[in-house]
């Protein structure tokens, strides 16, 4: 069964093409696209040794010359060394304007191997094959690409359009549980932000949604995320108002990953103690009813997610809130929920209220 989810963005458009198995129609589809000639599959360890093979045999039964540039995995890869050193895979590669590359992993590599798609030969057209719950429901969807520098995360980047996106749901049972859960985070943060049946949905199926052999589900699950992502990207592509909802969570989870320490919190887990944080913050600023706040904090709880940050001293969170790449004027911005279902954005939090709040988590 294959789900397929439209992207409207004029002559950007695309499709998300969901389902369990379907790596295997990973070369029909481009060249259903129009994508023709060579390409270059760009992974990291852990993936490729899993799915290039699929993905390679794919490509190339349906006609395409395929190379494979396979990274470290984690974090660090996202920088400008992996960049410079893809391009000279892409001349190795023989790839021209009309070639295209394959981001075949999780957030990593999609951000990565778009950037460079995005800046090889001043672009050249790319496909996302996303192959962590977070990736098929937030990165490989919507033209954000990027690296890391030393001096922070995503400071340089593009905002670019793959031709598809693949998102094969076999692929989640060999991802790391802590991965996956870490996933869930984003998935309920779109039920906060725009969609209160799709939270209620999903707090009547927190069991099965710990089966990642449930495709049935995840194709629903990971539908609808990318439905409303599709949706909030569609009316603002490069964040000039509206696709800030999609931050719910993350000014407060970004400043713990940072306070922490990178890599002691993954991304998910941040963004659910960050989305305690903000809907704590609702109940006093934004009229969220004290009984919604407690069905946000309970269902992280129940999907097995940090919900308590451990006492950091508070000046460091705050000065690590107040360099957000969101900062306007030096003050950080966030999402608050008037409902679950309903969010507003560009709000200020007093600071004695910042403070309070990360002292009661
Ligand atoms: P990741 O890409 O580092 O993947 C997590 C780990 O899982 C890695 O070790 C990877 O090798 C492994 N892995 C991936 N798929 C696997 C599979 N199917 N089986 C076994 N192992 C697998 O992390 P991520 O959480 O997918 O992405 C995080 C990145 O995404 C960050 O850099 C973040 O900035 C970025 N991001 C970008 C956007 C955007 O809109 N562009 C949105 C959110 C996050
Ligand atoms: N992950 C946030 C965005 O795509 O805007």
């Amino acid at each position: 069964m294959l789900y397929d989810v439209p992207v409207h963005l004029g002559d950007r458009s695309y499709e998300i093409h969901i389902g369990a198995g379907v790596l295997a129609r990973l070369g029909a589809l481009c060249a259903g696209t129009g994508l023709k000639g060579k390409c270059l599959i760009i992974t990291d360890e852990n993936v490729g040794s899993l799915y290039s093979e699929t993905a390679v045999a794919s490509l190339e039964s349906a006609g395409f010359t395929v190379s494979v540039a396979t990274l470290p995995a984690g974090e660090q890869t996202k920088c400008g060394d992996q960049v410079f050193s893809l391009y000279s895979r892409c001349i190795d590669a023989g790839l021209d304007r009309k070639s295209f590359v394959v981001a075949l992993g999780g957030g990593v590599i999609g951000d990565l191997a778009g950037y460079v798609a995005a800046s090889y030969l001043r672009g050249i057209p790319f496909v996302q094959v996303p192959t962590t719950l977070l990736s098929m429901v937030d990165s490989s969807v919507g033209g954000k690409t990027g690296i890391n520098l030393p001096e922070g995360k995503n400071l340089v980047g593009a905002f670019y359009q793959p031709e598809l996106v693949l998102a094969d749901l076999d692929t989640l049972k060999t991802l790391p549980p802590r991965e996956y859960r870490a996933g869930l985070a984003e998935v309920v943060k779109y039920g906060i932000i725009y969609d209160g049946p799709f939270f209620d949905f999903l707090e009547e199926n927190i069991g099965p949604l710990s089966d990642v052999e449930n495709a049935e589900l995840l194709a629903r699950v990971v539908g609808r995320c990318c439905e409303i992502k599709a949706d909030v990207v569609a009316q603002d592509e490069r964040e000039g108002g509206l696709r800030a909802i999609l931050n719910f969570g993350h000014t407060a989870g970004h400043a713990l990953e940072k306070v922490a320490g990178y890599g002691e919190y993954v991304h998910g887990e941040g963004v659910s103690i960050g989305s305690i944080f903000a809907a704590r913050a609702s109940v006093v600023l934004t009229g969220l009813p004290q009984g919604e706040c407690d069905r946000i904090e309970k269902m992280f709880t129940d999907l097995e997610l940090p919900v308590r940050a451990p006492e950091y001293e508070w000046p460091k969170l705050r000065d690590a809130m107040k360099v957000d790449k969101k900062t306007v004027g030096g003050m950080p911005k966030f999402v608050l929920a008037s409902n679950i279902g309903t969010v507003s954005f560009g709000e200020d939090v007093p600071e004695e209220l910042m403070e309070k709040i990360w002292k009661s988590l």
